[in-house]
């Protein structure tokens, strides 16, 4: 980065000499002009020279050294990105003060002083990482708090209060803090209270977050960006609707309500591609259907992070946020380039195959989040980048440091409280990817511990690609983003309000007339299944074979071997015991003549799962 001097610290600085030189004190007490805190400015990233944690770049080029005689060329990428800014994570009490993992919080704060250059401004990365009952919805980033009014109480007084005292001492009042405020925290609240361990940890959520905002932001120079997790997450009507409230809420419940946060921060240690070029308008029709019912997006709108922030920018500012807040996203490991990326939109006329070929994002499905294979580096960090006007972005940001686990691929003893999360298994077909494989790599480390597979495969992997000579080129600056999500365009086909299939708490509501058995009746079902160990993924599909449309529709079976649905998609279940009763979704009540509907869920077995042999639509048996 240029160093560079904002006109705000020019006229700071020329008014504290001219003051100096007009009225020289008799006070010897202080060797240096006292120089007013720099007010808060608007993009904290703007004219600033960034931190560059020095353990990260040690780490960067260890990793150079053992790669430099088998493959030059990574070494020498890996050497070009050694000195890009990422984040310091306070993610235990212990990280304050220093711990095996690395030097403490005001060891940081020196450093980042050391690296100032003159009077031009510097910004420090802090990730606020300690709620208790952490991690509510996974197990590998668990913490040591309890969520108990105990647990609370220690996050307070020994977490945040311990870092706001440092962060207050006068010889830090000119660095730029900018904070990642408790990833996945309050995107859990919004999604994932179908879990006990998520409904527990929600009013400890919510007062945690709220005094962390309270507490950092009453320091000058403090910048709080709030996590608001990433499109294929929250990107869903529903999804978004619920986040802005939960995030509207916590802000009213600080000392500053709004003031307390500055912005919000996307895709926080995730791979989701900040574009996906090819695949520029969700309405776009291919075999008939759009491609946001594709399995790959579930009926979800927004496809990347340029969607998301655009989306959220809009909700968070007609709920009540100022309309000068910014977001961030980590574009830390969200590239996506190497040989599997596609180069131009499929010429497919199926559905899913278009949308796989054209996809930059190469997972099995958009809620893997744990050590994704090819993944690769995304943009380096970058202030006030001009490619998505709509999503106001501040940055692009490394929050999350190349290099470092997500989670262990088999269970690791250790003293973090981090437990084992089977989505970092490779060998796992998770339910919550619908009975996909994790696509993890192997012989991953606890979270936040050095993964060299991983940081090889990440550099290699970049997009835009790394220069090794230290020039970062954008292959892509003008692919402009359509940001379809825009509120103002209302959605193009209203029969079809998101299912958000992958979200049992959030149940579709009751279809129009489940009892109309429509005319005809006759009908053709196909069942497949994908097993693993207790569980397994459904797939029905349902054909009207008559000559008229069904308009409302009840499906019947039995499972042979006392199988049970746990969560299921596009449409409604109102089974009871082995005996399954399935009826349409509100926004797919009708199957046409010859066309067919599709629906899913997730169950367990019992070692054995033989396949339902009769099925019954609106009363008549199919075939
Ligand atoms: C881990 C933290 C770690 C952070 C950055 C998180 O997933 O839980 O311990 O500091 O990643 O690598």
């Amino acid at each position: 980065m240029t160093p560079r001097m904002t006109t705000l610290r020019k006229n700071i600085a020329a008014a504290t000499a001219g003051m100096v030189l007009a009225a020289p004190l008799a006070v010897t007490a202080f060797t240096t002009p006292a120089v007013a805190a720099e007010t808060n400015v608007d993009n904290p990233f703007v004219g600033a020279d960034w931190y560059v944690n020095p353990y990260w770049s040690d780490n960067v080029n260890e990793e150079a050294d053992s790669v430099q005689s088998s493959d030059p060329t990574l070494a020498a990428k890996m050497r070009a990105i050694a000195d890009e800014p990422t984040a310091v994570w306070m993610d235990r009490t212990s990280a304050i003060e220093g711990n095996v993992d690395g030097p403490g919080l005001r060891f940081h704060l020196d450093e980042a002083l050391e690296q100032k250059q003159g009077n031009d401004p510097i910004v420090l990365q802090l990730v606020i990482y300690n709620l208790p009952g952490r991690d509510c919805y996974a197990l590998a980033s668990n913490g040591e708090l309890p969520a108990t009014a105990e647990g609370l109480r220690k996050y307070k007084e020994e977490y945040i209060d311990a870092i706001t005292e440092i962060l207050a001492e006068p010889k830090y009042r000119d660095l730029r803090i900018v904070t990642t405020i408790e990833p996945d925290s309050l995107p859990n609240l919004t999604t994932n209270m179908h879990d006990p361990k998520c409904v527990e940890a929600e009013p400890y959520y919510k007062e945690g977050v709220a005094y962390a905002l309270s507490e950092l932001s009453d320091i000058q120079g403090v910048y709080n960006y709030v996590d608001a997790a990433h499109s294929g997450w929250l990107g869903w009507e529903d999804n978004a609707t619920g986040s802005v409230q939960t995030f509207t809420e916590v802000a009213q419940m600080t000392n500053k309500g709004f003031d307390s946060i500055h912005g919000f921060v996307t895709n926080t240690a995730n791979t989701t591609p900040l574009n996906e070029p090819f695949l520029p308008d969700p309405s776009k029709q291919v075999g008939g259907q759009p491609i946001r019912s594709s399995d790959y997006y579930e009926w979800n709108t927004a496809f990347d992070e340029a969607d998301w922030t655009a989306d959220l920018y809009r909700r968070l500012v007609a709920a009540g946020f100022p309309s000068d807040i910014g977001m961030l996203v980590d574009t830390s490991r969200n590239g996506w380039g190497g040989p599997d990326r596609p180069t131009a939109a499929s010429t497919s006329s199926d559905l899913n195959t278009y949308v796989d070929q054209s996809r930059v994002d190469q997972r099995t499905h958009r809620g893997a989040w744990c050590n994704a294979a090819g993944a690769g580096i995304g943009e380096r960090p970058q202030a006030a980048p001009t490619d998505f006007p709509n999503s106001h972005l501040d940055a692009y940001v490394w929050v999350k440091p190349p290099g470092e686990s997500d989670g262990s691929s088999s269970e690791i003893p250790n003293d973090e409280g981090k437990g084992f999360d089977r989505m970092c298994d490779p060998t796992f077909n998770s339910p919550k990817l619908n009975g996909l494989l994790t696509g993890a790599l192997p012989n991953a480390p606890v979270s936040g511990k050095w993964f060299s597979e991983q940081f090889q495969e990440l550099v290699a992997n970049a997009y835009p690609v790394i220069d090794p000579d230290g020039v970062d080129p954008d292959p892509e600056p003008t692919d402009p983003d359509p940001e379809p999500t825009d509120p103002t365009d209302p959605d193009p086909d209203p029969t079809d309000p998101d299912p958000e299939p992958t979200d049992p708490t959030d149940p579709d509501p009751e279809p129009t007339d489940p009892t109309d058995p429509g005319e005809g009746g006759t009908c053709d079902v196909t069942y497949t299944t994908n097993d693993w160990n207790s569980g397994f993924t459904a797939t029905v599909k349902i054909t009207n074979t008559s000559t008229q449309p069904i308009n409302g529709w009840s499906l019947a079976f039995t499972f042979p071997a006392g199988q049970q649905i746990t969560n299921l998609w596009s449409a409604t279940n109102t089974s009871t015991g082995s005996t399954a009763t399935i009826t349409n979704a509100a926004w797919n009540p009708t199957i046409n003549a010859g066309q067919t509907v599709e629906f899913g869920f997730n169950g367990t077995h019992n070692g054995n799962n033989p396949a339902p042999t009769s099925f019954t639509l609106n009363g008549a048996t199919c075939s």
